[in-house]
């Protein structure tokens, strides 16, 4: 199987999981305990079908979105993902060029593995800053003014990772950084030797957004400790609301879920939330954000930008988002297992198919903007 032959979401899997060892393939593949909330996610576009108008005269197609200030000239953009030159050796760059051609937004992770300073030189598209809140609040703020300093355009607080998700694939792999891993997830490494050649020939691998404050070198401290010693659970909105205005520009949190917490996201001036379960990885159980998706939009669509993430593999998964009041969505493994597959080549053919399920999804949806999309294109069984 080549690229050339990835024809959906399932097909870049598939291509993935040829190339990757397997501990690596299952991190991203993998969700929380029995992985029920992760199935949800997608299933649940399959609650309701798109009822379309025709003869709308559509030969012109505008897909562009403007979201906290960022035009997109397509309405889903590459959520923040940790690790990515595991999964290719061009990890974040291959990711931002790409995005840059198909002029949507992209995220950094705070657990990146190239710096957020160097890839906003290099590209010129909206750029957000995946963050974590640390229990030293000068950190937060050192590493806040240097987000600002590098120009960044949206600042993104993570809020569903108060503490890590049960990955049992990762368990059984030994999957952590750095590397622990069990007899059988070595011999994995050892049968994919075309993974292992590039790692060890390329840029050596690194986490930039934390080396420069975290003594990460040669395992010092492991992701695993990180979370547990240097992140504060103890984190309330009060703390958030001095951040929002110590940034004082656009800035969203991400995994958002009830409409309490939505309505307070707008209190404390954020510009825009973000309904996520973290593809799953976090709570199992917990509700898919399309599901909850009408209720926020109900609460608090016309003060705060609603944009919601997990589960989204098809043009027609963005159209029923839009459709409920989403002003954009946001997706993971949807250009991950392309960058596994083919790195940049392979995130593009990713953006270049959803781009034009979009665009065949609107023509035949009657629909020359996204504007057009409503509640009324829609009906739940
Ligand atoms: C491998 C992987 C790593 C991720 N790393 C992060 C991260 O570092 N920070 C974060 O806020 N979200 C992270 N996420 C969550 C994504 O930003 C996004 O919410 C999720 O992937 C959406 O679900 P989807 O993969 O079904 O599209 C990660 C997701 C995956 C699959």
């Amino acid at each position: 199987m080549r690229l050339k032959h990835c024809h959906n979401f399932q097909d870049f899997r598939t291509l993935a999981q040829k190339r990757l060892p397997s501990p690596i393939f299952n991190y991203i593949d993998g969700a929380a305990d029995d992985e029920i909330t992760y199935r949800r996610n997608t299933k649940s576009f399959d609650a309701c079908d798109l009822v379309p108008n025709v003869l709308a005269g559509v030969e012109d197609v505008d897909m562009s979105v403007t979201v906290m200030g960022q035009k997109l000239d397509m309405p889903i953009y590459c959520s923040p993902t940790a690790l990515q030159r595991l999964f290719h050796h061009d990890g974040e760059y291959a990711v931002a060029a790409a995005a840059e051609k198909y002029g949507t937004m992209y995220g950094v992770s705070s657990l990146g593995t190239v710096s957020l300073q160097e890839i906003r030189k290099k590209y010129s598209n909206p750029q957000a800053y995946q963050f974590y809140f640390h229990k030293d609040r000068g950190l937060n703020r050192a590493m806040m003014e240097s987000a600002k300093d590098a120009g960044i355009d949206v600042m993104m607080l993570t809020v569903d990772c108060i503490t890590g998700g049960n990955r049992e694939r990762d368990l059984r792999t030994g999957f952590s950084i750095p590397f622990r891993l069990t007899l059988a997830g070595m011999l994995q490494f050892a049968i994919k030797p075309m993974w292992g050649i590039n790692y060890i020939t390329h840029k050596k691998f690194s986490l930039p957004q934390l080396d420069e404050h975290v003594d990460m070198s040669d395992g010092a401290i492991s992701i695993g400790r990180y979370f547990t010693e240097m992140l504060d659970p103890s984190m309330t909105w009060k703390d958030v609301e001095e951040m929002v205005k110590f940034w004082d520009g656009q800035y969203c949190l991400k995994g958002i879920m009830s409409v309490e917490d939505a309505k307070k996201a707008v209190d404390i001036g954020c510009t825009g939330i973000i309904l996520s379960n973290h593809g799953g990885r976090q709570l199992d159980g917990s509700r898919s954000p399309f599901d909850q998706l009408a209720e926020i939009v109900d609460a608090v669509g016309d003060k705060i930008d609603v944009i919601m993430d997990s589960g989204i593999q098809r043009g027609t998964h963005v159209l029923k988002a839009l459709s409920l009041g989403a002003k954009a969505v946001g997706g993971g493994r949807f250009y991950l297992f392309p960058l596994a597959a083919a790195g940049q080549d392979g995130v593009e053919r990713a953006l270049e198919l959803m781009r034009a399920e979009i665009e065949r999804g609107m023509r035949l949806m009657g629909c020359k903007s996204v504007r057009d999309l409503s509640s009324k294109n829609l009906r739940f069984r």
